[in-house]
């Protein structure tokens, strides 16, 4: 497909000498206002080195681009040429372009096979899966599909958390108050309670802190009957985990959680001290960070054990020697802000030049409309029941409103956790939210379930327009576009051109609600289309033509679904 920022800044370059044409690529602009045309060259830059007034400049360019077979007219306003493209040749090379790429319209080459780490969900073993783990999980995954499109070799960790004295506690707690039973019914329901439940007793009994140190430092000691229990906490754990991720679609190429660094942890603290970066304080090892107005990270504690940043010092460096990243991305709260800049900066101290290619991708909280989530207290959302009471009720609104689907339980399947997906990803990802229901469940408005409702329209208009769909499709570029005039159609076409570079934006900001709201975009002037223009007409040719439009519309959201983790049905 014709890249026409890049055959307009050839055009230019040939009139304005003296500079080059990829700065005359960067200085086009797109006017807000499409009365503007479609690009527009300001001229005030050009002043000194052509010593001329810009508004004379902008006439002459006017009058040499005047006539090109791109154009449908150019014109100089005050210091700009406006241009407009020749909406034929425009929309013909659109459509033809996405009937030739179908499920690949949209991505590009730019990653080359670079090896890109993306990090998410990474919940913890015993705890809930719980509505603040949906944010990690479903922004790192369209994170991942987002820089596989662009043609980088991504790999999906998820690094659980399996490791720390909160098993020491657990196991503790299971062995008072605990029974195998329960723990295989209801594993993680069962060991939160544990956890709960140690917390409460050991205010009254802190002698019960001591007792799970001592199970902790066994269990890190590789002692056979704590290793025992915690390989069976982590297994029926992960169960679960996988019972949410199969149903939101999302699969990882590695587990290798906290405790896979387990023996690399000596290694870190040796290299630290080789480095001359540890300090003693009060028994503990520390990385002292003031002179990087930060507070000193805890290496290992008194007794010896490890902490969390500890862990994610090994991990970085095993990534690095192990896949040899370009990227290594963590989809992790904002909350932690402050762990993922120590220890970044602790690789860089190291001398560890690819410092800069870890990068934390950081969310905002979710909150509860009765307040935060508390582990300790018991007061979670389990993600698991989000899931199955949104696609339960999307099973009533189908029936309720006769919906046609192709097979009522897939499309509840497909709609409702779409709808909980898109929800996720509408908004920028730093903001806080509060979860509530209403708002994951209304079908109205810009929501999963409008732009899921829009594909399978057009998927419709395209099953009606039946045998002339498929010569179309076969003689693209030959199509003439000068059947649609409309200037919704020539809006919609321009949305549906901008769709790679827009994928290319969420990739270098790390922020698929930039796909969310474009396809948002797209379904809306879609439908205004689907109003305005009357699309199977008798004239064939110019039913080829709009038909041609709306293939173009429908592929484009469903590859800005796929890019999401959201199904596109063909019916609903
Ligand atoms: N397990 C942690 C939690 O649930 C998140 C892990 C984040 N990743 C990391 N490399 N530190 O809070």
């Amino acid at each position: 497909m014709i890249n026409f920022k890049d055959k307009i800044a050839a055009l230019l370059v040939e009139t304005v000498k003296g500079i080059s044409e990829t700065e005359i690529r960067d200085m086009i602009e797109i006017p807000t206002d499409s009365k503007m045309g479609d690009y527009a060259f300001p001229c005030f830059k050009l002043a000194k080195l052509l010593r001329k007034a810009p508004p004379i400049i902008a006439q002459g360019i006017a009058e040499k681009l005047q006539g090109n077979e791109i154009f449908d007219k150019v014109e100089s306003v005050n210091a700009y040429v406006n241009m407009f493209l020749s909406r034929n040749l425009f929309m013909k090379e659109l459509v033809s372009g996405v009937a030739e790429q179908r499920d690949n319209y949209g991505s590009t080459n730019i990653g080359n096979g670079r090896k890109v780490i993306v990090e998410f969900s990474s919940p913890n073993i015993a705890k809930p899966f719980h509505i603040g783990h949906i944010r990690s999980t479903v922004i790192g995954n369209a994170i991942h599909k987002i820089y596989e499109f662009l043609g980088y070799d991504t790999i999906r960790i998820n690094h659980l958390g399996d490791y720390g004295t909160q098993f020491g506690k657990m196991i503790v707690s299971y062995r008072h108050w605990g029974n195998e039973e329960d723990v295989i019914r209801e594993p993680i329901k069962t060991l939160l309670g544990y956890y709960v439940k140690f917390h409460e007793e050991a205010e009254k009994n802190p002698a019960l802190e001591d007792e799970a140190r001592d199970v902790f430092t066994k269990l890190e000691n590789g002692e056979a009957e704590e290793v025992k229990l915690w390989q069976w906490f982590r297994d029926e754990s992960l169960k679960e985990f996988n019972r949410v991720y199969e149903m939101l679609g999302i699969e990882f190429d590695s587990y290798a959680g906290e405790s896979f660094y387990s023996d690399r942890l000596d290694s870190v603290v040796n290299m630290l001290k080789d480095a001359d970066l540890l300090r003693e304080s009060e028994g503990a090892q520390i990385v002292d960070l003031e002179e990087h107005g930060m507070p000193p990270a805890l290496i290992t504690k008194k007794d010896g054990s490890s902490l969390y940043i500890t862990r994610d010092i090994a991990a970085a460096v095993y990534r690095k020697e192990h896949y040899d990243f370009y990227k290594n991305l963590y989809v992790v709260a904002s909350q932690q802000n402050l762990h993922f800049q120590q220890w970044i900066k602790i690789i860089e101290l190291l001398g560890y030049d690819w410092a800069k290619d870890c990068v934390h991708i950081p969310f905002g909280l979710v909150s509860l409309e009765e307040g935060t989530m508390s582990t300790r207290q018991g007061r979670v959302v389990f993600l698991e029941d989000v899931l199955t009471r949104a696609v339960e009720q999307t099973k009533d609104i189908i029936l309720e409103k006769n919906v046609n689907t192709d097979n009522l339980d897939v499309t509840a399947k497909q709609v409702g956790i779409g709808a909980v997906i898109f929800q996720e990803l509408s908004n920028n990802r730093i903001k806080d939210y509060v979860f509530s229901w209403d708002k994951v469940l209304n079908f109205d408005g810009e929501t999963g379930p409008y732009v899921q409702y829009t594909h399978a329209r057009a998927a419709s208009v395209l099953r009606n327009g039946g045998e002339s769909v498929n010569q179309a499709l076969a003689e693209s570029e030959q199509a003439n576009m000068d059947y649609i005039t409309g200037d919704t159609a020539y809006e919609l076409a321009k949305l549906i051109y901008r769709f790679p570079e827009i994928v290319i934006e969420a990739g270098e900001k790390y922020e698929p609600s930039i796909v969310t709201r474009h396809i948002v975009d797209i379904a809306q002037v879609f439908n205004k289309f689907y109003h305005d223009e009357h699309i199977l007409v008798q004239d064939e040719e110019e039913k080829k033509a709009k038909l041609l439009l709306v293939f173009a519309a429908k592929q484009t959201i469903q590859n800005g679904l796929q890019l999401l983790g959201i199904e596109a049905p063909e019916r609903m």
